[in-house]
Parts: C-alpha cells; sequence; structure tokens
C-alpha cells in the first residue's frame, strides 16, 4: 500500500543496510523510476564502495520510492552519480530533500562543490537543478561521440 503523506517517508543511510539487497530491491522495481535504462549506471561499487554517500527514501510501510547515490572525491569534489524519485511520487519536495541529505553528508566530509551530470534533453532533470540554482555548462562528447551531456555545478556551504 502506498503511503500519501511525503512527511512520512524517511531517508535512510545505504550504510545502515545491506548492499546486495537494496541494489537487488532497486533495480526490480527499475522502470518505476526510471525512462530510459539506467541499469548500467547501477553499479555494485555505488553501494558497497560508496554506499556511505547514498540513501534510500523509505515509506513506514517499506516502500523504496527514490535513492540517491554518490561520492566525495579526494579533491573535494562531491559527486552525485544518480538521483530518482519515483514517478508517483514526483513534486512532492522529496528530489530535495535526497539532495539535502547528499549535500549535508558531502558538505560534512569538506566538499565545497557538488555537481551532477544530465542529458541535455532531459528537461525535468535540468528544471530541477536550476531551481537547486545549479550553473549549467554543455559538455560535448562527455559520454562519448556524439553524445554530449549537461554538467550542473553548485557551490556548498562550509560546514563548522
Ligand atoms: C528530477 C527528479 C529527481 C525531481 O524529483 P522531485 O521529487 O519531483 O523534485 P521536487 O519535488 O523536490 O522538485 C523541486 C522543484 O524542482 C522543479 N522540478 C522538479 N521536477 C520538475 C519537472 N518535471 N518539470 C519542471 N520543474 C521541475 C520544480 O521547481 C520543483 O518545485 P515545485 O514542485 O514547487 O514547482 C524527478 O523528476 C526524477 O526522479 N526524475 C527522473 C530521474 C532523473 O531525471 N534524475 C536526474 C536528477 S538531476
Amino acid at each position: 500500500m502506498t503511503d500519501p503523506d511525503p512527511a512520512d517517508v524517511a531517508i535512510v543511510g545505504l550504510s545502515e543496510l545491506s548492499a546486495t539487497v537494496i541494489r537487488a530491491r532497486l533495480l526490480d522495481a527499475h522502470d518505476r523510476f526510471w525512462d530510459t535504462d539506467t541499469r548500467t549506471l547501477h553499479d555494485p561499487v555505488w553501494f558497497n564502495q560508496f554506499g556511505g554517500f547514498g540513501a534510500v527514501a523509505t515509506t513506514p510501510g517499506g516502500e523504496d520510492v527514490g535513492y540517491v547515490l554518490g561520492v566525495v572525491t579526494a579533491d573535494r569534489l562531491a559527486y552525485l552519480h544518480l538521483l530518482t524519485v519515483r514517478e508517483d511520487r514526483r513534486r512532492a519536495g522529496l528530489g530535495s530533500r535526497l539532495c539535502r541529505w547528499f549535500d549535508e553528508l558531502a558538505a560534512s566530509t569538506g566538499a565545497r562543490v557538488v555537481q551532477a551530470v544530465a542529458r541535455p534533453d532531459d528537461g525535468p532533470a535540468l528544471a530541477f537543478s536550476s531551481r537547486l540554482g545549479a550553473s549549467t555548462h554543455l559538455s560535448v562528447d562527455h559520454a562519448g561521440p556524439g553524445a554530449d551531456r549537461v554538467v550542473l555545478t553548485r557551490s556548498l556551504p562550509a560546514v563548522g
């Protein structure tokens, strides 16, 4: 059963979960989260080695309704690899909450900038990111010949 109240959704760090179990669960529900096939972007490394920077949004009934995967590099760049909200839960602030969770964790480890990458024709992702204050840069051939991408960059507040 679906819980209709977004305030009841909990953000749970992946480090509290079994990497193998949560990855399989999210991939099983893939088509409810994504319009295109993103399975290859869900490499186990994002759940095992980098899982400390990821989180899943879960209803009291145990349904996964959004997730974020990312990592902070040694030069203090926070890279937001994947962010998604289940199709029936969008436009209720959950994407923003997941982003905030990642930003706060990244900033607490010393990151000063967060970057994500989107396809140039991904209107919702670009609108969402610009609402959060991201600047955009078209990166030609970013993902290979003919595969341009938009690099989205936001500043993070200094912590402490
Ligand atoms: C992008 C995505 C994560 C946004 O999640 P969400 O929970 O719907 O986002 P929020 O409710 O926090 O939206 C915050 C603001 O972003 C903007 N926004 C979000 N989705 C939008 C859309 N489809 N079209 C235009 N603006 C949008 C709006 O300004 C929105 O505020 P409003 O609802 O008060 O107008 C979601 O659409 C999604 O999962 N898309 C598929 C995966 C994807 O593209 N991921 C890449 C993310 S960079």
